[in-house]
């Protein structure tokens, strides 16, 4: 892992005005990550996680402070990065190949070279057998594995996930979960998830940043020092997960019903 970050935030502030009044949703706001890092930041809804993910993809634009990305300033999305919605936003009349074929249009590639780039993320998250369906044919936990499959396709340095597994079921979701950390471990894709869910973000990321409820700031910042895969079911696993309830009850938050252990 090189040390130099590929992402520098900087002193960041952000307001919305909101009936004619501003509301600070990010309050200086500071943290770098290392390429090939995976990063969770966490937090109850409304304390303005996607706007930082926005931020950070170039989807909007900072009040004051910088966001540096492979040390160039971040005003407009890049292809450096990619989002990861979580509607999947796939295109309905399109096929599974087509629509991971997508991201791909726009960079230098023969249409047979496109071609083979999407099978191989598409046999990357296991749907090489359904390269001709259409998004109706498929579950959720594909259309969203076909999601993942064409934001890597674009083999981007940073992928920008927000909460991309939140609507899943429980078993759905941890397969996902397991299929992330396999392509992360082989495209070295540096990562920063937004989720609300204790246990992603211990199971997913190196680190995990703890924004509080109402102060747009990182209230904590901890860093996940277990070999992965991570037993969800381990000492270890119980450990960081009290330590992060912890900080939102000292935060006077009300755990929601994902946060109960
Ligand atoms: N485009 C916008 N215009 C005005 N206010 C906004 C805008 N986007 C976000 N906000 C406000 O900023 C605050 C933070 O919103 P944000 O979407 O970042 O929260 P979040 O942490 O992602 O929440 P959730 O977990 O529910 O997705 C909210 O109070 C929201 O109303
Ligand atoms: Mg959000």
């Amino acid at each position: 892992m090189s040390e130099t970050p590929l992402i520098q935030i900087e002193n960041l502030y952000k307001s919305y005005a909101n009936k004619g009044e501003s509301e600070q949703v990010l309050n200086d706001i500071n943290f770098d990550i290392k390429k090939g890092e995976t990063v969770a930041v966490l937090g109850q809804s409304g304390c303005g996680k996607s706007t930082l993910l926005n931020l950070i993809g170039g989807f909007e634009t900072v009040d004051h402070g910088h966001i540096m990305l492979d040390g160039q300033e971040v005003t407009r999305p890049s292809r450096k990065s990619v989002m990861l919605f979580q509607d999947y936003g796939l295109l309905p009349w399109r096929s599974v190949i087509k629509n991971v074929e997508l991201g791909l249009e726009n960079i230098n590639l023969s249409s047979n070279q496109r071609k083979e780039r999407a099978l191989k993320y598409l046999n990357l998250v296991g749907l090489d057998g359904k390269t001709d369906h259409f998004p109706r044919q498929l579950s959720g936990g594909m259309q969203q594995r076909v999601a993942i499959a064409r934001a890597l396709a674009i083999e981007p340095g940073l992928l920008l996930m927000d909460e991309p597994f939140g609507a899943l079921d429980t078993f759905t979701r941890y397969y996902l979960q397991d299929e992330l950390l396999k392509i992360q471990e082989k495209a070295q894709t540096t990562i920063v998830l937004v989720t609300h869910d204790i246990d992603e973000a211990i199971y997913l990321a190196d680190r995990v940043m703890i924004m509080g409820a109402d102060q747009g700031q990182i209230q904590r910042e901890i860093i996940i020092d277990t070999y992965k895969p991570r037993d969800r079911s381990g000492d270890d696993f119980q450990y960081y997960r009290k330590l992060i309830l912890n900080e939102f009850q000292l935060s006077g938050s009300t755990p929601q019903p994902e946060f109960t252990i």
